[in-house]
């Protein structure tokens, strides 16, 4: 399963993927507003098995993506949309790049892509996703692609010896262009 977009590959994970997402998890940009210190060998081999995992289950319900330059190959994040597991309309997504590669709209071409496969090919009727309300990055992402924000859950985190509050957003079908419009054909 891959998904192409003007500059990116979104590709499923490879078994050697967790050097390159290690590299970018260690940056102190990348940690600042998830609760780890830092990242471990052992830890990034985790992470990117339990996406390798989901590759394998029937019916598939959980994708999580390479981003990939289609320029040049570079691993520069992941992203991906995760069916709810009690119901069938329902998924969320989630993204990160490498700091090197912020502020390129990569992570909303990324966003864009797996919402679109969300409502086309998974067929369901609402995209919802969370950030922590102080990373101002993550929630523009969201805006840009036109989710409605519903609301902001206070004190909803602990980590780094503070409290958080957390913004969820969330897009319809009908609301989503491409949707909207193979719904019309
Ligand atoms: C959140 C993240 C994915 C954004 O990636 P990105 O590629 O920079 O996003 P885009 O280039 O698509 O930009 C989206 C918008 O956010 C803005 N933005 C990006 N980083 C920003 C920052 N640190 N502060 C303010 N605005 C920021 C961009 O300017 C753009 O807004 P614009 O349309 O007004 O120009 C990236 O910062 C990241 O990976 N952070 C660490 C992991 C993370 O927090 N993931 C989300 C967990 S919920």
């Amino acid at each position: 399963m891959q998904i192409t977009t003007e500059r990116l590959l979104l590709r499923e994970f490879g078994a050697d993927d967790w050097r390159a997402v290690l590299d970018y998890q260690r940056d102190p940009l990348y940690l600042r507003y998830y609760p780890w210190e830092d990242r471990t060998e052992a830890e990034a081999r985790a992470f990117v098995e339990m996406f390798r995992d989901w590759q394998f289950e029937q019916p598939r319900r959980r994708f999580q993506f390479a981003i990939t330059r289609r320029e040049d190959g570079e691993l520069i994040g992941n992203c991906g949309i995760r069916r709810k597991p009690d119901n069938e309309w329902e998924a969320d997504i989630g993204y990160e790049l490498a700091p090197g590669w912020w502020g390129r709209g990569y992570a909303t071409e990324a966003a864009r892509a797996v919402v679109d496969f969300g409502f086309g090919e998974l067929g369901l009727q609402r995209i919802s996703s969370w950030c922590i309300a102080d990373n101002v990055g993550s929630a523009r992402v969201l805006e840009r692609l036109g989710f409605r924000k519903e609301g902001r859950l206070r004190r909803n985190e602990y980590f780094k010896g503070r409290w958080w509050d957390t913004l969820l957003y969330a897009m319809l079908a009908e609301e989503w262009p491409i949707a909207a419009k193979s719904a019309d054909i």
